[in-house]
């Protein structure tokens, strides 16, 4: 049986990104209902905590617990910053809700924002998101019309102020303090934590970062009730998840999935199992950052945070890709590898300097020109960087890499030894050529002489 949507139903409605079809299925109920009934802050705050909602970015952080942590014994300006980086590959579940139900995500940082009394939000796009960005540049000019924003809402005398940002295109500015970085007008470099956003953000002051999905699960919870949206998944994986699932499968595509749900059910009854008739051969379950998982260990988990990281892997930001038993593994790290190492900022010397030795050394494995011990040069780089960096992003080359080589060992060691892919029989790369020691001798470099850059004026067209 195909699962239906729950919590993100409005990425199905047709019209959905239009006020009007929003409204007419119950849209900013919730945010009217706060303002009419006059809701305390700390009320929305206790609902959210007891929902047991998890940020849906990657680290899983319960969201009302991080609002909590905002000081209001400051004069400074609060802020709430949406987090539309979504720049992790095989993650591509943001895109849905804000092409198709932005006003969802807008009544969502509305209830978010006013439950740590931010003023002023910001939906932060990546780059390449130019059809979201403008679908929902058109809800906000809706819902400002309306009157669900701006000055004195609704007569409540509360302020709210949403404007846009877009980035230009950097997996980095997901990472929430790269993020405020970037919004600053800065390189978009993550910031030594603590201090944490929440007390000290965007200009210093006191930021809230969520991601869409946590943002847009908000309204639902607010209509229905903590014990609702408790029904499904476990005590500490709440409620319900979108999945985006790729690679090789029969039925790719966006899922919301009940948490706790049975992997294997999922897979084979709403995924439509391995395509082809192919075997599966390995399954990176929570965007490309998490560790590649057997299918023994993929086909035993549930869909929540605590049964995939007891089966080795992490649930992430709930990025599925799947790999049928045609897949060469070492191409797939080279392949990440590269990502890696061109997406690093380059603050930290482990990071910036390792990515790209693993890459390097990666590729030689693909020409067959291997150095030698070379799967134990990988695992002392991998530990030199592990857990050595100021963002996570120099564990996500290790995590995902190290787990191919150790669970699928045989495929790395047969192309170092034959020179050649197991899977493919052949080698991906050309061999570097082979130069002579004193090739920089040989042919020295030409520096340009004064005379190369001397302009004639005699004869130039206005000479005379
Ligand atoms: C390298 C890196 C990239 C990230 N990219 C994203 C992203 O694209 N979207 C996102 O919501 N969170 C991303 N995160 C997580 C954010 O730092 C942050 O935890 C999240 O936005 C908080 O929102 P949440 O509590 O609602 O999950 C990334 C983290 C790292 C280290
Ligand atoms: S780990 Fe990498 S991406 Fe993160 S701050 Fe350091 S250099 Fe930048």
């Amino acid at each position: 049986m195909a699962l239906e949507k729950i919590v993100f139903k409005g990425i199905d409605i047709p019209g959905n990104t239009d006020l009007k079809v929003y409204e007419e299925h119950g849209g900013y109920e919730q945010w009217k209902k706060i303002l009419k009934d006059k809701i305390t802050p700390e009320e929305v705050i206790e609902i959210v905590k007891k929902s047991g909602l998890r940020g849906r970015g990657g680290a899983g952080f319960p969201t009302g617990l991080k609002w909590s942590f905002v000081p209001q014994n400051t004069k400074k300006e609060k802020y709430l910053l949406c987090n539309c980086d979504e720049s992790e590959p095989g993650t591509f579940k943001d895109r849905e809700i804000i092409e198709k139900s932005p006003h969802q995500l807008i009544e969502g940082m509305l209830i978010a924002a006013y439950a740590f009394q931010g003023g002023v939000s910001y939906i932060y796009f990546r780059g390449e998101f130019v059809k979201g960005w403008k679908i929902c540049e058109a809800a906000l000019a809706q819902a400002r019309e309306a009157g669900y924003i701006g000055e004195n809402i609704l007569g409540s005398g509360w302020n709210h102020q949403v404007w846009t940002h877009r980035g230009a295109g950097a997996y980095i500015c997901g990472e929430e303090t790269a993020l405020i970085n970037s919004m600053e007008g800065k390189r978009g470099e993550p910031r030594i934590k603590p201090p944490f956003p929440a007390v000290e953000g965007f200009y210093k002051s006191p930021t809230i970062v969520n991601n869409v999905e946590t943002l847009t699960a908000v309204p639902k919870i607010l209509e229905n009730g903590p014990e609702w949206y408790h029904q499904w998944g476990t005590e500490r994986s709440t409620g319900t998840k979108l999945w985006s699932c790729c690679g090789h499968i029969s039925n790719p595509g966006v899922y919301e999935v009940p948490m706790g749900y049975s992997m294997k059910k999922f897979f084979e009854e709403e995924l439509g199992g391995v395509w082809k008739d192919r075997a599966l051969k390995a399954v990176i379950p929570g965007g490309s950052s998490t560790p590649a998982m057997t299918p023994e260990e993929f086909f035993a988990c549930k869909m929540d945070y605590e049964s995939i990281a007891e089966h080795g892997s992490m649930l992430g930001s709930g990025g599925m890709i799947v790999m049928d038993d045609q897949t060469c593994l070492v191409e797939v790290a080279e392949v990440l590898a590269q990502f890696y190492h061109h997406e690093s900022c380059g603050q930290c010397t482990p990071c910036r300097e390792g990515t790209g030795w693993v890459h390097r050394i990666i590729q030689d494995i693909e020409r067959g020109q291997a150095q030698p011990d070379v799967k134990n040069v990988l695992f002392t780089v991998f530990d030199e960087i592990f857990g050595n960096t100021i963002c996570p992003l120099g564990d996500s080359i290790v995590m995902p890499i190290k787990s191919l080589m150790d669970k699928w060992p045989e495929e790395f060691d047969y192309y170092i030894k034959e020179g050649k892919s197991k899977i493919t029989g052949k080698a991906r790369r050309p061999k570097k050529k082979e130069m002579p020691d004193n090739w920089r001798r040989e042919k020295p470099f030409n520096y340009p002489k004064t005379e190369d850059y001397y302009t004639d004026f005699s004869k130039t067209a206005h000479s005379n």
